[in-house]
């Protein structure tokens, strides 16, 4: 692990389109819900906060595609964001964005690239 990396999970939790791991992460010095998930072969993470309302996106622990799995999907009103740059392309806050969190994958693992993961809780 590189200075200023913090582990998330390994990256074969991460499969393609599917569920997302959930961790917690230090955000300008408040603890903060966030999550990693796997698209198009790359991993992407969020801050697991809705650019709508403030509450976490998924509808079960984890469960943050809709049923094309192309989308990630905010389960209280329903907006869609692209799962490649977290921009909300459908519902009551298109337009806005998700909180990227920049994450590198290596040697079978996958790293917050700057910050301090969490245990979940
Ligand atoms: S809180 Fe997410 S769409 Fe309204």
């Amino acid at each position: 692990m590189v200075a200023g990396e913090s582990l998330i999970c390994p990256a074969g939790d991460l499969l393609d389109g599917g569920d997302g791991v959930r961790f917690r992460v230090l955000h300008h010095g408040r603890p903060e819900p966030a999550f990693a998930v796997r698209y198009g072969g790359q991993v992407y993470a969020y801050l697991n906060r809705c650019a709508h309302v403030p509450v976490e996106l998924d509808w079960m622990p984890g469960k943050f595609f809709d049923l094309t799995r192309h989308q990630l999907i905010c389960a209280v009103h329903g907006a869609h964001y692209d799962p490649r740059n977290g921009r909300c392309t459908m519902g009551p806050c298109r337009g806005a964005s998700l909180i990227s969190l920049a994450v590198i994958e290596r040697d079978g693992l996958v790293f917050l690239e700057a910050g301090s993961v969490l245990a979940e809780q």
